[in-house]
């Protein structure tokens, strides 16, 4: 079945809702509206922006003095210096006037007492230059993420925008480097679509999944990253991912940086508040990078909670109605899983993968640039966190997640509205679903001994024990070892749902493959990159290190290897200098 539109969107966050109403706003010389659909996996308001709790980041200054160039400076610094600074001077001052556009659109963000929108401190953000943590996450209680989904999401519904539910993207469509749609599994019937598009624009969200700790949902499973990777496209410094300090232990749940915001304390075994040894002035607030580590060492020095892996988020100081007010869900997922009050006990936590640094490489457009120069695919756009622009550098701060796919969402979209106004149809390549049916059908008909979700386990387990917050060459050579045992097991992995209406476990196949690929390719950049840089600790090099390092990784698919190249880091207000908080 072929659908023709002047562009397809891939993914329902909030990257894709804020590109698609972008690109439905834009008229074309003949006065029509671009015709644009959206393509998710899932029911939309099912995405994983919807699970962002903390806040969105923006120099309102509404609770106190705020200057967008201090965002700039933070995120910078943040992100160890490896961010691209022109694009990240466009995100912290267009936050501003994007956080008013959802105002307006509806959003219910918490207030002051005088009716502003309410704004909290967060992990890295300061005021002066680095002088004191800053009032500057804007929030929704500890909802943000639902909220901006939901009003995005009505906004779409208003404005008419085609949605594809529970359609699976398996492939980009390309003829002679020229975008022509995607192939799509519709997942109720099983059926191949194909969209015809003179535009594509993935916000397909991370690939947290790849390990076994994760506040991901099950559904980040890297699609977009390893579908365009597939089809000869660079992925950019993907051996930077971010493991967020509070995960809920061994659930990996995200409890949200806000909740510290709000007063939250670390304690160690002692009950010591041990981020004041590793950031004496930020403390709890340090960056994610920073208190991942210091809790990793904690544990590994055998200060964890009754010698075991895991510490205490300690909110039981704070008033309970702040706790009831401003951190309900968290509230109510401690009680549920754990059976804890966070009024009366303390949490248990510890680091849990979260957030990809690296992605498919855009310029501030949302273009995807394709090599070292910075070449766009003409008609090939990214968004979000399967998209490096690259404003996180080597670590991303808290908020600036929201930030990113609301903003480059909103260019990618109006940048995406543009170029089908002004560029002809042209047509399908020859039999476009060919790759895809031809994939579907071996991972259909495999008659191996293997299953899906045992691989999918396995590589889970050995991405949290080899790959994680601390990494030496050791560990990640084996960790490469493992891949190839793993991907030989893929080889042989035969599926028990012969059908094709709701065959999920075909469609796991399939993520499972991104994610064999996509773990890949962050090993082989993390062992390449001999030096420690935000996220990314090598024991083995324990220091930055500018003079060999200060560049961006690009990882090609050659066959079965990971081709590595480079490309320099735009710096144009901040030199790197020592990271102190
Ligand atoms: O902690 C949090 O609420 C997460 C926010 C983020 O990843 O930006």
């Amino acid at each position: 079945m072929t659908h023709t539109f002047d562009a397809v969107i891939v993914g329902a966050g909030g990257a894709g809702l804020m590109a698609a109403l972008q690109a439905t706003r834009g008229q074309s010389p003949a006065g029509t509206v671009p015709k644009v659909a959206v393509l998710s996996k899932l029911y939309p308001t099912r995405s994983h922006t919807g699970t962002a709790q903390g806040g969105i980041g923006a120099a309102l200054g509404n609770s106190e003095e705020d200057r967008w160039e201090w965002h700039m400076f933070d995120t910078v610094k943040g992100g160890d210096y490896l961010g691209d600074q022109d694009a990240i001077e466009i995100m912290c001052r267009e936050a501003v006037d994007t956080v008013y556009e959802l105002e307006h659109m509806g959003l219910p963000f918490s207030r002051t007492p005088d009716g502003k929108i309410a704004q909290r401190p967060f992990g890295g953000h300061t005021r002066e230059f680095g002088k004191a943590a800053v009032r500057r996450a804007c929030y929704a209680a500890d909802r943000t993420g639902h909220m901006i989904l939901q009003t995005l999401y009505q906004q779409c519904i208003k404005q008419g925008v085609t949605f594809f539910d529970e359609f699976h993207v398996v492939d980009l469509l390309l003829d002679g480097g020229a975008v022509r749609g995607v192939a799509a599994v519709e997942i109720a019937t099983g059926d191949l679509h194909t969209f015809a598009a003179k535009a594509v624009l993935f916000a397909t969200g991370g690939c947290g999944r790849m390990f076994k700790i994760t506040s991901n949902a099950l559904t980040l499973t890297g699609d977009g990253m390893g579908v365009v990777y597939r089809r000869g496209i660079p992925l950019q410094d993907m051996e930077f991912f971010q493991f967020h300090p509070t995960g809920i232990y061994k659930m990996g749940i995200l409890i949200t940086e806000g909740a510290r915001g709000e007063g939250g304390i670390l304690r160690n075994n002692s009950g010591e508040r041990f981020m004041e040894r590793y950031a004496p002035n930020l403390k709890d607030l340090a960056p994610r990078d920073m208190v991942s580590r210091a809790m990793h060492t904690e544990i590994r020095q055998g200060r964890g909670i009754g010698g075991k892996d895991y510490l205490h988020l300690d909110l039981t100081h704070l008033d309970p109605q702040v706790i009831h007010d401003k951190l309900p869900d968290i509230t109510d997922f401690v009680e549920t899983y754990l059976g804890i009050d966070p009024v009366k006990a303390p949490i248990p936590v510890q680091p849990t993968a979260h957030y990809a640094m690296g992605g498919i490489p855009t310029n501030a457009d949302g273009e995807v640039v394709i090599d070292e120069r910075r070449t766009p695919l003409p008609g090939l756009y990214a968004a979000g966190e399967c998209a490096c622009v690259s404003v996180h550098g080597g670590n991303r701060l808290g908020t600036n997640s929201l930030v990113d796919i609301i903003v480059f969402g909103r260019r990618s979209g109006k940048a995406l509205g543009e170029y089908v106004k002004r560029s002809a149809p042209a047509g399908l390549p020859a039999d476009p679903e060919g790759q895809t049916r031809e994939r579907l059908k071996r991972l259909r008909e495999g008659r191996g001994p293997e299953r899906v979700s045992s691989i999918r386990e396995a590589l889970q387990a050995e991405m949290t024990d080899k790959a994680s917050v601390f990494r030496t060459a050791g560990e990640l050579q084996k960790m490469l070892e493992v891949l190839t045992g793993l991907k030989a097991r893929y080889e042989k992995a035969a599926l028990q749902d012969r059908g094709s209406r709701f065959n999920m476990e075909l469609l796991e196949a399939f993520e499972l493959g991104c994610l064999l690929d996509l773990a890949q390719v962050t090993v082989t950049c993390a062992l390449n990159r001999q030096e420690s840089r935000g996220a990314h600790c090598r024991e083995d090099f324990p220091k930055r290190d500018d003079a060999n390092w200060f560049k961006h990784t690009l990882a090609w698919k050659r066959g079965d290897r990971v081709e590595i190249g480079y490309k320099p880091v735009v710096v144009t207000r901040f030199q790197p200098q020592e990271r102190k908080y």
